[in-house]
């Protein structure tokens, strides 16, 4: 592909033609039409000496098709009448229905703007999902009518730990700095809406049962230590303040989720169930009480029974569970999807367990992990996920069935916050890790490193005029 037709991702099938199309305006002049021979998911472009014609399968599809004819008109150049498009055909349509990118906002709170900022991000590299995780240990981030404490208390922490934390470690130094922020119902309709234009879905997520301390902070008698008032957590890492099993609990999570399902339409909620340390169900009274009378032979069993009794909200407004991989260890609903976030064998478990599942395995798309050299890149939570090994990245493992691959519904990127403080870093981590993930989840097809290279830095000005910061290639 020419370096003037630099378009990210780039298209399943493009072949470029004779000549050129001159137009005065080319982005309005180009025809675009709906049409029925084309499948839902399909857009094809012409741009013939004689003008340029976007069709597509559904209203959805002429967006992408948009996207990637805006990117072309990036190559015209000026002449004596107008502007020359180079003649080119296209056809394409995307390997995978879900295309996400998470953003943990409950760890750093970020603010509503830079959130649409994001979403133009994702629209941009014609992907369709942003997982909002809403909740944590650090931070709770959704008005919650019926529970005012939850954003009163839990949306904020005094102050927060600094530097890196290790496995071992019981000693911390903070900041001195308050941290918080929530979105008002309003702010989550305003970013919904805002997604649906752009053909984009917002996914929440409240991760549960554990992930919690900031709801206990709020409401001590969610917890397994009701007389213990616990704070906002300030450090990283697993707490072991997890939700308690009684009724009460479910009851109070049902009325959340209820308001959660008001403000997001999407099919698909996420109710967690990572990380969910059983320590404190293995001595409580009720939770014994509660194992006891449910005949299970393990604490742990405890968490399964918990996420379905508060995922039946879901069931009953037609809605589908998602969580992550942990959840397929923990008897849930065979049409939970799963994201499979531990390694991409996470994912093969899942899916020959039946599940349809969404690969996000943080060995390759973990974008809170190092993407080069520690000594000389700010800090991070671990790992190393250069830019070349996104490009790499094989969506579905080897060796499945094609039944098991058909369950594998799409890949997802992450962006946890613990180690990224504001829009400017969060953009760095992002970006154009992102356009490379953007390659695999489309299904562009893969030539060589050096020639996404070629096409990447053209499209790092797009990235520029979203108004987000990036990390310079090497
Ligand atoms: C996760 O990274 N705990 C899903």
């Amino acid at each position: 592909m020419s370096e003037q037709i630099a378009i990210v991702p780039a298209p399943r099938e493009l072949v470029a033609g004779d000549g050129q199309w001159v137009s005065t305006d080319p982005a309005a002049d180009a025809v675009r039409t709906v049409v029925e021979n084309l499948g839902e998911t399909e857009y094809r472009i012409d741009v013939t000496p004689d003008g340029a014609r976007l069709s597509a399968g559904s209203e959805e599809s002429l967006r992408y098709a948009e996207q990637t004819y805006r990117q072309l008109v990036d190559a015209a150049t000026p002449v004596e009448d107008g502007v020359a498009v180079p003649a080119v055909h296209i056809a394409d349509a995307p390997r995978f229905g879900w295309r996400g990118v998470m953003l943990d906002v409950a760890r750093h709170f970020l603010p509503k703007e830079f959130v649409l900022r994001v979403i133009d991000a994702i629209a941009l590299h014609r992907l369709n999902v942003l997982h909002l995780h809403l909740t944590d240990d650090q931070g709770w981030r959704v008005q919650i009518d019926a529970f005012p404490k939850l954003t009163e208390v839990g949306a904020w922490r005094p102050e927060t730990m600094v530097g890196k934390m290790s496995h071992d470690q019981t000693e911390f130094s903070y900041d001195g700095k308050r941290h918080g922020g929530f979105y008002t119902k309003d702010d989550l309709r305003e970013i919904v809406a805002y997604a649906a234009d752009r053909g984009i879905t917002v996914v929440p997520e409240i991760d549960l049962p554990g992930h919690m301390q900031a709801a206990i902070a709020a409401y001590p008698e969610l917890g397994n230590n009701p007389d213990s008032q616990l704070g906002v957590r300030q450090i990283w890492g697993i707490s072991d303040d997890v939700l308690n099993v009684n009724d009460e609990t479910v009851e109070f999570v049902r009325t959340v989720l209820r308001e959660v399902l008001e403000i997001f339409p999407s099919p698909y909620i996420h109710l967690g169930g990572d990380e969910c340390p059983d320590v404190q169900w293995r001595t409580s009274e009720v939770a014994q009480a509660r194992q006891a009378e449910l005949g299970l032979t393990d604490a742990g069993q405890l968490q399964g029974w918990f996420t379905e009794q508060v995922a039946a909200v879901l069931t009953e407004d037609g809605r589908r569970l998602v969580g992550w991989d942990e959840m397929v260890e923990t008897d849930c609903p065979k049409d939970a999807v799963i994201m499979a976030w531990r390694s991409a064998q996470r994912g093969e478990i899942a899916v020959k367990a039946g599940h349809e599942t969404v690969m996000a395995p943080c060995e390759s798309v973990y974008f809170d992990y190092y993407q080069g050299d520690p000594a000389t890149e700010p800090l991070a939570i671990g790992g190393n996920i250069p830019l070349e090994k996104v490009y790499d990245f094989e969506v579905i493992p080897a060796g499945l069935s094609a039944e098991e691959e058909a369950r594998i519904v799409g890949t997802q990127c992450q962006i946890w916050t613990e180690y990224m403080e504001d829009p400017e870093r969060v953009g760095y981590m992002l970006l154009p890790r992102l356009s490379a993930f953007a390659e695999r989840a489309w299904g562009s097809p893969k030539a060589s490193y050096d020639e996404f290279l070629t096409r990447l830095r053209p499209h790092l000005a797009r990235i520029e005029a979203l108004g987000l910061n990036y990390r310079p290639l090497d």
